[in-house]
């Protein structure tokens, strides 16, 4: 993955979905509930044609690409869109934080894991396939949220992501890349 920092300009309807953002992590609730207030809140951008700047919508060959949209200055939560080329794949991997997912263009597949613990024998099970078209939002809260992301489409992905955490500061919303042997047949 690489990640651009283009982003000087915050287009009108990303600056409205930041402020509802914002609000929403104020109340201070629990991670789970603040993920699923902000996934209400992303929803009815998604698929808006204003939403990105051209800069913010390329992708790289080689690899899906972050753009960060917006750190809020506290370090409470961060926005990015990322991009992906058809084929393009993440490593499977778990989060820093809460985190709430969009599909703004595209259709992104993702695969979900336990990890079966077992010393030197531990291995990563693979529990649940889910296809998110455009529009789809998911919001969840460490742990248990190990998974890998790939665009199975034949055109650009394009997804909006909130993490509460400062993407700056830590380059990636990523807590853990897991090397275990995994076992993909569902
Ligand atoms: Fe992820």
């Amino acid at each position: 993955m690489t990640t651009a920092y283009p982003s000087s300009r915050v287009t009108a309807p990303l600056g409205a979905f930041v402020d509802g953002v914002r609000e929403a992590v104020g109340r201070g609730l629990p991670p789970d509930v603040t993920a699923y207030l902000v996934g209400e809140r992303l929803a009815p951008f998604l698929g808006a044609p204003d939403l990105l700047t051209p800069a913010q919508r390329e992708g790289d060959p080689d690899g899906y690409r972050q753009h960060v949209l917006h750190a809020e200055p506290d370090g409470s939560f961060s926005v990015v869109a990322l991009v992906w080329l058809p084929g393009q794949r993440t490593a499977v991997h778990d989060h820093v934080s809460w985190c709430v997912t969009g599909v703004h263009e595209g259709e992104e597949h993702e695969r979900r894991y336990r990890l079966v613990p077992d010393g030197a024998a531990s291995r990563l099970v693979a529990v649940e396939d889910v296809i998110n078209p455009r529009g789809a939002v998911c919001g969840f809260a460490p742990p248990g949220d190990i998974h890998r992301v790939w665009n199975a489409c034949g055109t650009k992905a394009i997804s909006i992501h909130v993490y509460g955490a400062d993407i700056v500061r830590l380059g990636s919303s990523v807590r853990r890349v897991y090397e275990a042997p995994v076992a993909d047949e569902l």
